[in-house]
């Protein structure tokens, strides 16, 4: 089973409370929250203090996803924002298993992202440790790009390689229901959506998405 995890990133942010609401009427298991520091990616959004606020005001799972340069630095205060899921760049970072460890010390689920060029083989020693593979379908730091095709291969090549382990495979960018479909069928378990989602009527195009991984 495929599960959609809104990104907030594409939220109105003028109304913030109001779309956690509406994510949790419509009974979202877990919300996918982008942390961007300007440097890792041109982006900035959402720091530890922001994330803290919308975590105490919500009911979900939080999947927090860090763009950062120099994770190891920030990695402690992510943690206090008591999101249950993080993920790193495998390239942010020389330092990658050390900051799964103390995701997975802390007591939550840990998960390495990657780029469109890193191809998944590089994580095979990280594979014991690691709840979660986030697969970037976009490059990371703007919304509203085209899903890369490429994906599905690398999607089906990780699911391969995982051989059984309880990891997830989650998918990030690009995705409208058509995609959901696509990426579904060769092994995401989750699914996050942006723009398509929060754009014109955020109710028929959730309703549109879950038919879509039925
Ligand atoms: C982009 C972020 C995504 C973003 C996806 O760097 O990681 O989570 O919100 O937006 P869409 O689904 O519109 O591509
Ligand atoms: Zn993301």
């Amino acid at each position: 089973m495929a599960t959609i995890l809104p990104s907030i990133f594409g939220a109105d942010i003028l109304r913030l409370q109001e779309e956690i609401k509406f994510l949790e009427a419509e009974n979202t298991e877990i919300l996918h929250v982008d942390l961007m520091d300007g440097t890792y990616v041109s982006n900035i959004a959402f720091g530890p203090n922001q994330i803290a606020a919308m975590k105490k005001a919500s009911s979900m799972i939080f999947d927090v996803h860090m763009m950062l340069a120099n994770p190891e630095r920030h990695i402690d205060e992510v943690i206090k924002t008591g999101a249950e899921m993080i993920s790193v760049h495998y390239e942010s970072t020389p330092h990658v298993h050390y900051i799964i460890q103390k995701i997975k010390q802390a007591g939550r689920k840990a998960g390495v992202v990657l780029n469109p060029g890193t191809p998944e083989g590089m994580i095979e020693y990280l594979l014991d440790d690691i709840d979660y593979i986030l697969i970037m379908t976009i490059n990371p730091g703007q919304p509203g790009q085209k899903f890369i095709e490429k994906s599905l291969e690398k999607i089906k090549n990780t699911k391969k390689m995982i051989a059984g382990r309880s990891i997830q495979i989650e998918v990030d960018g690009g995705v409208n229901a058509e995609v959901a479909r696509k990426v579904k069928e060769v092994g995401a378990d989750l699914i996050v959506v942006g723009g398509a989602l929060f754009n014109g009527s955020p109710q028929e195009n959730y309703q549109a998405l879950r038919m879509a991984i039925q």
